[in-house]
């Protein structure tokens, strides 16, 4: 009889194990078993002895650890895990050596639980072949987030996002991170999120169109997020340019960013962060959070909502969204204060134009404003 049993722990960051994952090739029925969650590291265990001690129990196979393999640490946005392997043979006398099931072996993971594996910190093949997956199941898109790439920390996405594009990344290419060291924001500002509490993500375009044109994708951004939101439920709206609004406070900030060449624009780089959590207490008169949601799927759900959006307004600019524009710009119809080059101008929204221009009526006049934005919370 051929008896290969292989176990791994997997445990979060505070060591409490998630799932207890066993293999037993020739055990039809321990093969591919699962729990999750699952059991306990017993005091003065090591999660490897604890695996097997779960092993020996649960599934009644008399075996003993042969060897540990150095464990391996993934940090996800929503936990980091560890996975220890632990070799194991049949205590039986002639047994044949069992051999260990690569413990990073991603066939192991329970579909239903993918999406907590799947939102990888770092380039292994096991998190390469989970995301494959999850996206091959979650992510309806023919380019945007296609060629994806998954980062515990980076200075800003756009940065390295920029750099891939110089590097020539092709159109749809995302960059996700769980931590920013250096986000940014539009005008100069910092883009600061708690960890775990933002879905800070950068998309490439490469826009055919001319720079007029492509300098209106910051809309097509915002409309995108918008339409994701409200499919959701929320009640989201658009502040021009490109900010997302939940009553009235900021959900969404999108920050485009060009790569150049003599040529002209060579990409665009949509830099789009979303509090999906909560928001600090001090800025929760101006910011609201999602109150907790799979940021993957939502990050799925975001792709295909700017696939569809990008590809109306690559075939007809803006006035493609026109009905979009309409109904998702909050501030439309309302009075408004704008901060355009310098100083504020009052007046009353009257939406966007098709060229991107905001429409501001004072004194009767309706005045565009091409660039800005509409000021709300300083
Ligand atoms: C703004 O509201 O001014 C725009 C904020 C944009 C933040 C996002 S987070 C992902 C991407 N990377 C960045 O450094 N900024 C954008």
């Amino acid at each position: 009889m051929e008896l290969n049993v292989a176990a791994a722990m997997i445990a979060d960051r505070q060591g409490a194990v998630l799932c207890v994952r066993r293999g037993a090739r020739g055990f039809a029925s321990t093969a591919g078993k699962w729990e999750f969650p699952g059991g306990k590291i017993e005091p003065g265990e090591t999660p490897a002895q604890a695996a097997v001690r779960e092993v020996r129990e649960e599934l009644g196979l008399d075996i003993e650890p042969l060897a540990e393999i150095p464990p391996v640490r993934h940090v996800y946005p929503e936990f980091a895990i560890t996975l220890h392997g632990v070799l194991c043979a049949p205590c039986s006398e002639g047994a044949p050596t069992p051999t260990l099931r690569e413990h990073t072996a991603f066939d192991w993971c329970p579909p239903d639980a993918l999406w907590r594996h799947d939102f990888a910190a770092a380039d292994t093949p096991l998190l390469t072949a989970l995301r494959t997956r999850f996206f091959g199941t979650h992510l309806r898109t023919r380019v945007f987030g296609r060629d994806a790439r998954f980062l515990e920390t980076c200075d800003s996405t756009n940065t390295a996002l920029l750099r891939a594009a110089e590097g020539g990344a092709p159109e749809g290419a995302l960059v996700v991170a769980e931590r920013q060291t250096a986000g940014r924001g539009r005008l100069g500002r910092v883009w600061d999120a708690l960890p775990g509490q933002c879905l800070a993500f950068s998309l490439l375009a490469r826009p055919k169109a001319p720079p007029e044109i492509a300098a209106t994708l910051p809309l097509v951004a915002g409309v995108a997020v918008a339409r994701a939101l409200r499919a959701r439920g929320f009640e989201a709206g658009l502040k021009w340019p490109n900010d997302v609004l939940i009553d009235d406070r900021k959900v969404c900030g999108i920050l485009c960013e060009a790569q150049t060449s003599s040529r002209g624009i060579e990409g665009i780089v949509v830099g789009i962060g979303v509090n999906t959590g909560t928001v600090p207490e001090a800025l929760a008169h101006r910011a609201v959070g999602l109150g907790g949601v799979d940021r993957l799927r939502l990050l799925a759900e975001l792709c295909a909502s700017f696939e569809a959006c990008h590809e109306r307004w690559a075939h007809g600019g803006l006035p493609a969204l026109r009905a979009d524009l309409d109904t998702l710009d909050c501030k439309r119809g309302r009075p408004i204060a704008v901060r355009p080059a310098e100083g504020t101008i009052a007046g009353v929204s009257r939406g966007i134009r098709d060229d991107g221009a905001l429409l501001l009526e004072r004194d009767g006049q309706i005045e565009p404003i091409l660039c800005g934005e509409i000021a709300q919370w300083d």
